[in-house]
């Protein structure tokens, strides 16, 4: 069963805010955009429009999950970014950070590179799963200890494509 949690129009407004703080930080340089797939496809198509440019989008992608609901622990890199990270503006784009593992392991990756600076931008957190402790610079939404769906997110490949975010609960 889905029970919804955010509205498309709560996420909307939100990915706006966000896109504002974002720019005030920034101001008119250019932005790496480095989005972790696949979870955060969504939320980094919207985030990066709201964003303007001058932005630079490339992806990573890391696993923990699998096709199940419970993370594994460990984080493997299985696609590398193209664009170097050394002496640019790197905003690391996440859908959710759970546990703490996958973000922190990013960070150390991306932060050996030489960034300019290097910050987080992130849809959603679970502070109760959280396990190693990561720093999030700008945050949409908390969200309950629950398995949430919709908006990239996924269960198993499934829900990405809802433009909410609902609780997926067992029945
Ligand atoms: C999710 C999410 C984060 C990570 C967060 O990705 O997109 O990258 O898990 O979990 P953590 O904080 O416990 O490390 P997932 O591995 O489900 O891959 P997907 O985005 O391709 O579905």
């Amino acid at each position: 069963m889905l029970a919804p949690l955010l509205t498309a129009d709560q996420i909307q407004s939100r990915v706006a805010e966000l896109a504002k703080e974002i720019r005030s930080v920034y101001r008119d340089e250019p932005i790496l955009l480095i989005v972790v797939l696949k979870g955060s496809y969504v939320f980094a198509a919207d985030l990066a429009r709201a964003i303007g440019e001058p932005v630079e989008i490339d992806f990573v992608q890391l696993s923990s999950y699998g096709n199940g609901k419970q993370a594994s622990g460990i984080v493997q890199i299985r696609k590398d970014a193209d664009i170097s990270c050394e002496g640019r503006h790197v905003l690391v784009v996440e859908d959710i950070v759970d546990s703490g593992a996958t973000l922190k392991h990013l960070r150390e990756l991306l932060s050996t590179r030489r960034p300019k600076t290097l910050q987080v931008v992130s849809l959603l957190s679970k502070p109760k799963a959280r396990q190693v402790d990561v720093p999030i610079e700008f945050l949409g939404f908390e969200v309950p200890n629950e398995f949430v769906v919709g908006y990239g997110l996924d269960f198993a490949e499934k829900y990405r494509s809802l433009p909410y975010v609902a609780i997926l609960r067992e029945d």
